[in-house]
Parts: structure tokens; C-alpha cells; sequence
């Protein structure tokens, strides 16, 4: 029996326990707050990021580390892989941490991005404008998710509010041009010990107010578009010496992929992963980290991912669907917080959109649907 220990404990460390019990294996979480949901699944240390140690406690009960969450402090990564193996690599953690150092490897991979400059100072931020054009993005380069840590400036005449707004950040800012993407997709893979690399079918995923809103898998993308946003993928992880699952974001902007930015562990876009396909995600990651066999990506039919974003809404909407797929995720009702998430899943394009046509309703979320079942009635 080997335990597998992770740092971080929210849904994404609960997923993957949920995974992992199957194939025989123990858990061990760790997270600075005594009630990280992961904590319900699996027994939870609670300790800073940087209390050596419980860490060192922590080190000495499993056989391999792991991430739930990407900001763990590089330090504490290596700190960590000096004493147990850690997979994704510590060098893996720490570029995927930083916007300006994983957009440089995107484009040293052949990876094209939105034009982006280096912003420390309220000259700096002038000059990138300046650069970049505006519309543009002013972002933190480091801890920001769900859309956080970001001011969207129209024009120069927003410099001031967006420097008032970010600038005291001490991480150092980066300023990307915005960009009017067609759509925006995900490739979730994974790579073995071995270096066997396999990507599960691209998805399409919908943002609001830069948070995933819902996902559509397999996406309705040029098989050519797919195929190099695969082999896009392997590149980076062959230069990063990636194990484990990871998610590469792309914006499809004139027919073009544009690389956003990657995340070092399974990802939200991925979630249909656990009904939708053979082998899920966080299996996978669980076997990658192991050194096992990794299981099959293929799809089983379409899927509908739809986050539930603040509160849950009523699970019997999903529930009702005979291949409707509920998660709630055991948090309490926060704003923003992603409290939970459901998977509805089809045959074929039309009784997957005939399914969601009815959630919407039952839900009073068309909004939220609408996007995905426009997708699904045009291709
Ligand atoms: N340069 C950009 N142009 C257009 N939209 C963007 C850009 N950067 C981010 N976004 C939108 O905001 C969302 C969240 O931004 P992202 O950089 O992925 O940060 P996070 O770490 O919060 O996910 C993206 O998925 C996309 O919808
Ligand atoms: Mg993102």
C-alpha cells in the first residue's frame, strides 16, 4: 500500500482521493485551514507552507508528493523533493507560477502568445501599454486565479486606476494585450514516469467574469488545430520534464492558438473527465505519480461540465438526467468560491443539448447554458 500525499485540500485533492481509493492507494492532505473539504475524504494535516516541521512530519508518512494547489512556495516544493519524491517537479511549479516565465517557455516551445511586457513600475506600465496597445490586461505574475489579480484597461486612460489597483503588488505585474478570441480551449494530458504522454480530447471552455463557467468536451475544433495544440503540449512538458496531469489554456484567435497560461495539476476544464471519458483525470494523475500504468483518455460520448460558482443550486435539475453526474464539493456558500460542479453527458450532440435545454430550465441558468448548446446546435 502507498500513500500519496498532497499539498492542498480543497476539491481538487478530494477528487483525486476519491480516484486513487480504488486502485488501493492512502492519502495524506495537507492545507493551511482545518477545514479544507479534501479533509472529509482523507486524513488532513493542517500546517503553513512553510512549518518545516509538520512538513517534515508530513514527508516521513508517504511515498510521493503532490499538488492540489500551485502556489505552494517553491522553496517548500524543493524543501520537499530533498526529502520524498515530488511530482510535478519543483523547476515545473515554479515556471508554471509565474505568467511572464511560463509565457517566455511558451514562446521558446513555439507556442505564440498575446503580446505581453514586464510591468514593476508606473513607468514600466506606460511604456508596456505603449508596447502591448490597449485594450489590454494588467495582471499579478503571480497568485492570481479565478480571474483575481487582474484590471481590464479600454484605453491609456485607465494607467491610473489600474497601477492604483495592482500596483502595490510587490510579485511584479505583467501587461498582456487583450485579445478577441473565437473561443477558448483547454488541453488536459498527462505524462507518465516513463515519459508516455497522452491528452485526453480538447475542450472548449466558457469564462464569466474570469471564472470557468462551463466546459464542452470533445470541442467542435479543426482536427489540424487539435492535433498541434497536442503536440504543443508534449513539447512543454518534455522541456519541463512534466509528471502528472496538467492543463494548457489556448485562446483560438484568427484561426490561431494562442497560449494563456498552464496550470501544474489536473484542472477545472477537466472534470468531465471523471464520467466522460476512460480513464479521468485525476486517475491519471494519481497513476503518473505512482508510476503505473496510465489509463486510457479516450471520450464516452459528449459532456456538459457547469460549475456552481457562490452557492449550489437544486441537484435534482441533474439528478432527473439519466447520465446527469452531481459533485458538490462539501464547502460552505462563499462568493466566487466554486462550491461544487455537475457533468451531464449524451451519446451524440443533440440529446446532449436536448438534456441541457432542460437543466437550463429547471435550473433558471439558460444563461449559463446558452453559450454551450449554441456550440452543440452549430456544428
Ligand atoms: N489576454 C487576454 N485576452 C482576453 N481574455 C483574457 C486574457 N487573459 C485572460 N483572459 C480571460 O480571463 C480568464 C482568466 O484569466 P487567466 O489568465 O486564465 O487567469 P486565472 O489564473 O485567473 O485563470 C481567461 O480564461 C480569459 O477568459
Ligand atoms: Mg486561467
Amino acid at each position: 500500500m502507498q500513500t500519496v500525499g498532497i499539498l492542498g485540500g480543497g476539491q481538487l485533492a478530494r477528487m483525486l482521493v476519491l480516484a486513487g481509493a480504488p486502485l488501493g492507494m492512502r492519502f495524506l492532505v495537507v492545507d493551511q485551514v482545518d477545514d479544507a473539504c479534501a479533509g472529509q475524504v482523507a486524513p488532513l494535516i493542517r500546517a503553513d507552507w512553510r512549518d518545516f516541521d509538520a512538513l517534515e512530519k508530513f514527508a516521513r508518512q508517504i511515498d510521493v508528493a503532490t499538488f492540489d494547489f500551485e502556489n505552494v512556495p517553491a522553496e517548500t516544493a524543493q524543501w520537499l523533493a530533498e526529502r520524498t519524491q515530488v511530482f510535478p517537479n519543483p523547476r515545473a511549479l515554479s515556471t508554471a507560477q509565474d505568467r511572464l516565465a511560463e509565457k517566455t517557455l511558451f514562446r521558446e516551445c513555439g507556442l505564440d502568445t498575446p503580446a505581453f511586457a514586464k510591468v514593476d513600475t508606473r513607468e514600466d506600465l506606460d511604456a508596456a501599454l505603449r508596447a502591448v496597445g490597449a485594450p489590454a490586461i494588467l495582471k499579478t505574475r503571480r497568485l492570481g486565479y479565478d480571474g483575481k489579480g487582474q484590471f481590464r484597461l479600454r484605453s491609456m486612460a485607465d494607467a491610473d486606476a489600474a497601477w492604483e489597483a495592482l500596483g502595490a503588488n510587490a510579485n511584479g505585474l505583467i501587461l498582456e494585450a487583450f485579445v478577441p478570441f473565437e473561443c477558448e480551449v483547454s488541453v488536459v494530458a498527462v505524462r507518465g514516469r516513463d515519459g508516455e504522454f497522452r491528452t485526453w480530447p480538447l475542450t472548449r471552455n466558457w469564462h464569466s467574469n474570469g471564472i470557468l463557467s462551463a466546459s464542452l468536451a470533445p470541442a467542435d475544433i479543426d482536427p489540424k488545430l487539435q492535433a498541434h495544440a497536442f503536440e504543443l503540449a508534449r513539447v512543454l512538458a518534455e522541456k519541463l520534464d512534466y509528471v502528472g496531469v496538467f492543463a494548457l489554456e489556448l485562446f483560438v484567435h484568427q484561426g490561431k492558438l494562442l497560449g494563456n497560461e498552464m496550470a501544474p495539476r489536473v484542472h477545472n476544464s477537466g472534470h468531465w473527465t471523471i464520467e466522460g471519458a476512460i480513464a479521468s483525470q485525476f486517475e491519471n494523475h494519481v497513476r503518473a505519480v505512482l508510476g503505473l500504468p496510465l489509463g486510457d483518455t479516450a471520450a464516452l460520448g459528449r459532456s456538459c461540465m457547469l460549475n456552481w460558482i457562490g452557492e449550489l443550486p437544486d441537484a435534482r435539475a441533474i439528478l432527473n438526467e439519466s447520465d446527469g453526474h452531481w459533485h458538490d464539493y462539501g464547502k460552505s456558500p462563499r462568493a466566487g468560491r466554486k462550491v461544487g460542479h455537475a457533468t451531464v453527458r449524451a451519446r451524440d450532440d443533440a440529446s446532449l443539448a436536448a438534456a441541457l435545454q432542460r437543466v437550463g430550465a429547471a435550473l433558471g441558468r439558460g444563461q449559463q447554458i446558452a453559450p454551450v448548446i449554441d456550440a452543440l446546435t452549430k456544428r
